[in-house]
């Protein structure tokens, strides 16, 4: 049996490269064999209080981007987590078995709760719990995400299981983080630190719709060594990270030059980098034009988020009338 397949993109502007590998790229084969369900995760996005016109426009564009990349109405359930209340119906009844403590253990609070210390709100706290209703509103088992999502992901299985035992049922499925390769994808920024991330600074991030000149002088600002190490010395870690972009949209000859460089103590990163530019550009250069141009067909745009909203509130209608008797709210009137 075909499993059901369920992912969310949160709209904090436009989408970058890690976006693309760790989750857009799976979504799009997909949704050629499976029941897939994906959305802009609007609901989440509200624990840093955007302004009702930056929520409206980034939802608008994320959604746009996603048509452009590729996803495909009629063969997946695009849609927007806010057309689904149902999910906050959800949200709250696995609130009630998400306990304070082990939220509190999740790394993603705890950084943000380092790195926002003004704004640790509740909805932070259980940003896991709103994530496990997204995918068990429609029974979600694969869950296409990012290494960063492995966590969250665990968490959904405990709240999944938590609910069948309370209620004696095998309802809720476990749901699984899924990518194609042999491990889930983590894309380095360009700041030399760890995953490419729009709170790390808009220069660690390549957004797939950046103008040429902009990839080209984010690219060559990237963070590197200053000059090559010793022949056979070990990769920095900013050095790791350009060779893991040049992974992604290099062809092998050209990595393995470098590589050979590398060990040999002679390469310039100056070069590395230029060649890099080059590459992007290549890769970005036709989603960039298809972006663009998806992004001005509003009437496209907002025919299939009404398509989308239609075919998602079918199935998450189905879950809550059942979850709703499986607790215990029947109607005796
Ligand atoms: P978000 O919006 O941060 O990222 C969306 C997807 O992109 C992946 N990703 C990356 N993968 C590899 N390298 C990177 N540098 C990188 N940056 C982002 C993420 O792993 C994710 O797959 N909580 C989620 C959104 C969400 C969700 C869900 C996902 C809400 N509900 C239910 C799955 C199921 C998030 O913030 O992803």
């Amino acid at each position: 049996m075909s499993e059901i397949v369920v992912s969310g993109i949160r709209p904090t502007g436009k989408l970058h490269l890690g976006n693309y590998f760790g989750a857009v790229i799976n979504f799009l084969k997909l949704q050629e064999a499976h029941d897939s369900f994906f959305f802009i995760a609007d609901y989440h996005s509200l624990t840093t209080h955007p302004t009702p016109e930056d929520l409206h426009g980034s939802v608008y564009r994320v959604f746009a981007e996603y048509l452009a990349l590729g996803l495909d109405p009629d063969k997946c359930t695009l849609y927007l987590q806010s057309d689904l209340p149902e999910t906050a119906e959800l949200y709250m009844f696995l609130n009630m078995n998400a306990y304070k403590g082990e939220l509190e253990r999740v790394t993603s609070f705890k950084e943000k709760a380092r790195s926002q210390p003004d704004n640790v709100n509740a909805g932070l706290l259980t940003y896991p719990v709103l994530m496990a209703a997204d995918i068990l509103i429609h029974k979600g088992s694969r869950v296409p995400v990012g290494k960063d999502q492995e966590q969250h992901l665990e968490m959904a299985r405990t709240f999944s299981n938590r609910f069948n035992r309370l209620y004696h049922t095998e309802y809720f499925p476990e749901p699984q983080a899924f990518t194609f390769g042999k491990n889930l994808v983590k894309v380095p920024g360009l700041s030399g630190q760890g995953k490419m991330s729009k709170s790390a600074g808009e220069a660690d991030c390549i957004y797939l719709d950046d103008a040429p000149e902009v990839l080209n002088k984010k690219i060559m600002r990237a963070v590197s060594d200053s000059g090559p190490s010793e022949p056979g010395a070990a990769k920095s870690q900013p050095v790791q990270n350009l060779f893991d972009l040049m992974a992604l949209v290099s062809n092998d000859d050209t990595i393995s030059f470098f590589e050979t460089q590398h060990q040999s103590g002679t390469i310039r990163y100056g070069d590395m980098k230029k060649q890099l530019a080059a590459d992007m550009e290549l890769f970005v250069a036709p989603l960039r034009d298809k972006i663009r141009s998806t992004i001005e067909n509003r009437e496209q745009v907002a025919k299939a988020a009404k398509h989308g909203a239609e075919k998602a509130r079918e199935s998450a209608d189905k879950t809550m009338k059942e979850v709703r008797e499986i607790i215990g709210f029947r109607k005796f009137y």
